[in-house]
């Protein structure tokens, strides 16, 4: 096929802009831009680590933000200019994530909400056709997870999920160091993870709901509660129905490094534990203060533990992961 000269440096810069965009993309954004010159990216849930997430994503060349959804309309009015400040042009709005998802120029979505939205997301963003980087931990339940998995293994999607310490060079050195058997066997690993946040905020009074909060939409499928400050931006996640405290907070990303160490699918072959509420009763927290839990996987044992409040542990560390192996 012959090709004009001017036909020839269009596809050219294409293909270069091209090349540069895929370089360095995570797998979610990655698969959008073999479609399209310009990655169309969305937000659901502003407040915090979405907006963290979205602002390192449009550092990539060729990504533009189309579109912030979040119900608290305090947290689009700051993100909003924030986010038009960054790329010279202003996202568009909404506090209703499905009315967003409709927007054909999105082609992928972040999704920064509190846990008890990720199914929910997940499933209506795959099925409108976009790509997805959903937060950790995916979900609250199994049954969730198996909704989840389901849904996207019917859909073309790619999905990714922030458990962002798999790409870290030192996670990854550590897993080498193991797999090359310089531990010898390993044996067991150990996880502690003693958070101050672990213990709430100081108690107080419920409220009325502030202006310009959907709260209805901030609940979705949790049962209906009163407001209360507590359990709301960023505290919500010690509340059983919301999430799951420290363990499933931060424990998430260690207990994922116990399991890369030995690339294990297997389901541990019993699991034992004991917790409670111990400590710091003047703080809102339902989710466990104190937890020991063992887990006897083949032929090694994983114990996770924490004990919120006191922000240090194990070699002076107030979480992480020891590795014992026979050498
Ligand atoms: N990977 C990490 O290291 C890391 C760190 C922090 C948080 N997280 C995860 O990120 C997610 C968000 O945590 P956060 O600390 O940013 O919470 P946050 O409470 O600070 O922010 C959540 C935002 O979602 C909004 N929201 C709630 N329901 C919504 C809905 N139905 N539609 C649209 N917006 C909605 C809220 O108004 C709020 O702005 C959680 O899943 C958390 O586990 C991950």
């Amino acid at each position: 096929m012959k090709k004009n000269r001017r036909a020839f440096l269009a596809h050219s810069a294409k293909a270069i802009a091209a090349a540069t965009i895929t370089a360095s993309l995570p797998p979610f954004l990655y698969a959008s831009s073999k479609r399209n010159d310009t990655i169309g990216l969305a937000l659901i849930g502003a407040n915090s680590q979405g907006n963290w997430n979205l602002v390192q994503a449009l550092k990539q060349p060729g990504v533009e933000c189309i579109a912030v959804c979040d119900i608290d309309d305090a947290v689009l009015a700051k993100r909003i200019p924030e986010i038009e400040k960054i790329q010279g042009k202003k996202p568009l709005q909404y506090k209703d994530h499905r009315k967003m998802l409709e927007n054909k120029d999105i082609d992928a979505v972040i999704i920064g909400t509190p846990d008890h939205w990720h199914c929910i997301q997940l499933v209506d963003a795959v099925m409108a056709g976009k790509d997805v980087y959903v937060e950790k931990p995916i979900a609250n339940s199994i049954y969730e997870c198996d909704q989840m998995v389901k849904a996207v293994r019917r859909s073309k999607q790619v999905v990714q999920v922030g458990q962002q310490q798999r790409s870290g060079d030192h996670w990854k050195s550590a897993m080498d160091f193991m797999k090359d058997g310089k531990l010898g066997d390993l044996r067991k690993i150990n996880i502690w993870a003693n958070f101050n946040y672990g213990i709430g905020r100081p108690k107080m009074p419920d409220s009325a709901v502030p202006v310009g909060v959907d709260f209805d939409r901030w609940l979705g499928p949790a049962p209906q509660r009163s407001f209360n400050k507590t359990r709301f931006h960023g505290s919500w996640r010690m509340f059983w129905n919301y999430g799951g405290g420290l363990m499933t907070d931060w424990g998430v990303h260690l207990m994922d490094m116990a399991l890369w160490a030995k690339d294990t699918k297997d389901l541990p072959m019993s699991v034992s534990g004991t917790g409670g509420n111990f400590a710091f009763p003047d703080h809102a927290h339902e989710t466990f203060d104190t937890i020991s839990v063992q887990y006897a996987m083949p032929g090694y044992n994983i114990s996770y533990e924490h004990s919120a409040g006191i922000q240090t542990g194990p070699y002076g560390k107030s979480y992480g992961l020891a590795f014992v192996g026979n050498n």
